[in-house]
């Protein structure tokens, strides 16, 4: 039998998302979903649309703090899938690319310029069929494994959990390990924590210490499996439940390593899965069992909400442009509802909503390997990131991390890589403007929108979400999604006065603006000084299809 008859009937009959000989098949949605989400896949008939909002009216509450907006909002996400981490990240110590013990350099200092706070790995799909051990020890006598989900590329282990560690301690991000349910054991779960966090004379650490690393490390997050509806295991809500339950059992805290354990989530609008696995940990805690501590939702955008066409990265029009931004604001309703229920057995928030996939999602470059969802990365991408950023930050009282996917060539990446070449994207300019809100307190807000209206649908124009640093100054992010105007926004700062202002944009005259390794800077961001401070806060003018920040003082 030849690989690829041996693993596409499997692929076929689970319906899983990896890809085989290509992403022509749709990513399954639950019939809860279908029913659920908030926005039709297919063409549905439209209410009458209602009155256009011709005003913008902001006001923030100044005066009325909210929750602290975790730096790990701005978390990401980086798969054995594609060239993310072979060739994105991972070149090995003999290349000619400039690397630190096999690590790009490059990439490296761009990362570093955004702080990325956590980094999830090694996948989605991927780590449902990943086995630790296969990937220490001397990388000539790692076993070789085949990817299934992404291109059917032969995996040769080369980068594995003692390189992982390195590329986060080189740019400074906290590990978050994402372990195998779906195709692995209890057994094999609770060796790799040990063998990573455990400094016991024990056969795991002895085993790490054999290969070169004799201190454990640090594993602050840990995810009992990954889309366990689907890929990660084709489960019910009840069975994933249980087997959280089993297999967290097992991820132990070793002395000095605290685990935040996050488990899988429903398939987007799943409500169910959540109260079911919301439910069982309120029980377990009754019983002295180990409970969870975050709770995972993904939700990818798509121009045209169709996972077999989903649309191109550059080659769309102002409808494509609007759908693009419909989808994304999906995301609003989808961590309130999840919050909602999340409140009814968490009243006190302790457990958090982890949003460890999202991101812009399209056909693949023209000529690219389908498996490795390479795509470019526009000024859409960047008002998706702006708009989706905002969204955490406006519910950081629940929403404790988010990894966008991925970080470097797959889907929305904050980095494109050919070889020696590298560009950073307008998402990565996203992050960078929004590091302000790392660890920043969040100032509630009042924002009522003009309408973009585009046909007979409209979608509110600004988005916005602001807060307060420890230095006492107010950050705000301001969107504009209209691609053809600009908008006044009149903001009442309550409870603060502004005395100096000063700002950035990104923004660019075409719609599908974007890097390329020859022109790697066509996108980047600029001072800003379109506002005036008036009696009672500021007034500022947004750019079309921009996002702003602005710096009050
Ligand atoms: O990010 C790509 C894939 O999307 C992940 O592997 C999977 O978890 C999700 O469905």
């Amino acid at each position: 039998m030849n690989i690829k008859s041996f693993v596409a009937i499997p692929i076929v009959s689970v319906l899983c998302l990896g890809l085989w000989a290509g992403c022509s098949s749709p990513k399954p949605k639950s019939p809860v979903a279908q029913a659920q989400s908030p926005v039709p896949l297919q063409a549905q008939p439209q209410p009458p649309p209602s009155p256009l909002v011709k005003t913008n009216r902001l006001v923030i509450h100044a005066d009325q703090p909210g929750a602290e907006i975790s730096r790990n909002i701005y978390g990401q996400f980086s798969e054995h899938l594609g060239h993310c981490i072979y060739g994105g990240i991972w070149v090995g110590e003999d290349s000619p690319i400039p690397n630190t013990r096999g690590i790009r350099n490059d990439v490296v200092a761009a990362l570093k310029k955004i702080q990325v706070p956590v980094l999830r790995w090694p996948g989605g799909c991927f780590a449902d069929e990943y086995h630790w051990m296969d990937g220490i020890g001397t990388p000539t006598n790692r076993p070789s494994m085949i990817n299934t989900h992404w291109g059917g590329v032969t995996e040769n282990n080369a980068f594995g959990t003692h390189e992982f560690m390195d590329f986060c301690g080189q740019i400074g991000a906290a590990p978050y390990i994402c372990g195998n349910v779906g195709s692995g054991t209890v057994q094999e779960m609770m060796e790799w924590v040990e063998y990573m966090t455990s400094d016991a004379d024990s056969p795991m650490a002895n085993l790490r210490r054999q290969n070169g690393r004799e201190q454990p490390w640090k594993v602050p997050y840990f995810a009992v499996g990954n889309e366990s509806w689907g890929c990660g295991g084709n489960m019910t809500a009840e069975f994933y439940a249980d087997n959280f339950s089993r297999y967290n059992t097992f991820v132990k805290n070793y002395p000095g390593n605290n685990i935040y354990r996050v488990a899988s989530g429903g398939l987007e609008s799943d409500y169910h899965w959540t109260e079911v696995l919301m439910k069982q940990n309120v029980d377990r805690l009754k019983h002295g069992g180990q409970a969870m501590n975050g709770f995972s939702l993904h939700y990818y955008t798509l121009p045209t909400g169709n996972w077999s066409h989903k649309g191109s990265a550059t080659d769309f029009d102002e409808a494509e442009w609007f759908n693009t931004f419909q989808h994304a604001l999906v995301m609003d309703g989808l961590v309130t509802k999840h919050s909602a229920i999340m409140d009814k057995y968490d009243p006190q928030k302790k457990i958090g909503l982890i949003v460890d996939e999202w991101g812009a999602w399209y056909d693949v470059e023209p000529g690219t390997n389908p498996g490795f969802l390479y795509q470019q990365n526009t000024l859409r991408d960047a008002l998706v990131a702006g708009v989706t950023l905002n969204i955490f930050n406006n519910h950081a009282d629940r929403v404790k991390m988010a990894n966008i996917a991925q970080m470097i060539n797959v889907l929305q990446a904050m980095i494109l890589t050919d070889n020696e070449k590298m560009t950073v994207t307008p998402s990565y300019w996203v992050f960078e403007m929004d590091t302000v809100h790392h660890d920043a307190t969040l100032l509630p807000m009042d924002l009522q929108s003009v309408d973009y209206a585009f046909g007979d649908k409209t979608i509110p124009a600004v988005s916005a979400s602001a807060s307060r640093d420890q230095a006492g100054k107010i950050h705000v992010t301001l969107c504009n999604l209209n691609p053809n105007q600009s908008i006044e926004v009149p903001c009442e700062l309550q409870g603060a006065k502004a005395g100096k202002i000063s700002g950035r944009v990104l923004t660019a005259p075409e719609m599908n603006a974007h890097n390329t390794f020859d022109r790697p800077d066509h996108v980047k961001p600029a001072e800003f000084n379109t506002f005036k401070v008036t009696d009672d806060g500021f007034i500022t003018t947004l750019p079309a299809k921009s996002v702003v920040v602005l710096e009050v003082e």
